[in-house]
């Protein structure tokens, strides 16, 4: 029997990012809010696309809070005033991407390795959403991501936290390498990314997991967010959107 490779149409997953970011700021962004977190990732230019909308009498007395470099160059180009957290550290609402979220709106984060500032950005915001396109819903975490969960760590640490992570059931944990493998990705804040692939048992448990994880010397931070998301929204290829 042959297998048919499955045919994605790229418009149609672009056109799923941006039905999920549209609704998401439709339903989160409110002519109230002030400090918006913008989050890191292929989904969320639609999020600023969208707020660009709601005008500029709105936008003008708003500060938009970046996760990264990424997202500091698009507050920059759509000619929105940036602020950093450390001066405004409560954010309305941070609407952010997600590399794959559960039923529980559990999330793995940091395929663009941003994950740090990314968690200080949801943790400072009054309400945070995350917006993907269908690829993303799932039930249980590491079944669609499969790459593992994305963990910074101090350079001088990788090798001791690859030792560890391999002691605690993440033996082909690796650390994220740069195109054309020049040499390992160096996130914005100057560390290493480990991608660490766990069981199905473990990712059953993230909550569990993360203590773990964040408990290992030289971990700066894990790219599993729980227990923080107020809703995420799907974009699907037939026009509709999921919201959970
Ligand atoms: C970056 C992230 C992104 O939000 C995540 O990778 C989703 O990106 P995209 O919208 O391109 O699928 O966590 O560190």
């Amino acid at each position: 029997m042959s297998v048919q490779p499955q045919v994605v149409s790229l418009e149609g997953i672009e056109k799923s990012k941006q039905l999920a970011a549209w609704s998401a700021v439709d339903n989160h962004v409110l002519p109230e809010h002030k400090i918006i977190g913008i989050g890191s990732g292929s989904t969320v230019p639609y999020v600023v696309e969208r707020i660009l909308t709601q005008g500029s009498s709105v936008n003008k007395d708003r500060i938009f809070i970046p996760t990264g470099f990424q997202s500091r160059q698009l507050i920059i180009s759509a000619q929105l005033t940036l602020g950093d957290v450390s001066q405004y550290p409560v954010l309305d609402v941070t609407i952010d991407g997600a590399d794959e979220v559960d039923h529980d709106l559990n999330s793995i984060k940091g395929g663009g390795a941003c994950q740090l500032q990314e968690k200080v950005l949801a943790e400072a915001a009054k309400t945070w959403v995350m917006v993907a396109d269908y690829r993303k819903n799932s039930e249980v975490l590491g079944t669609k991501w499969k790459q593992g969960i994305p963990i910074e760590v101090v350079p001088f640490a990788y090798v001791g936290v690859l030792r560890r992570l391999d002691s605690i059931g993440s033996p082909t944990a690796g650390l994220r390498m740069a195109k054309m493998k020049a040499g390992p990705v160096v996130t914005d804040n100057g560390n290493f990314i480990i991608d660490a692939p766990f069981p199905e048992a473990q990712m059953k448990e993230p909550a569990k997991l993360l203590t773990e994880l964040k408990l290992i010397t030289g971990v700066v931070e894990v790219g599993l967010f729980c227990n923080m998301a107020k809703a995420a929204y799907f974009g699907n290829e037939d026009g509709s959107v999921t919201v959970k």
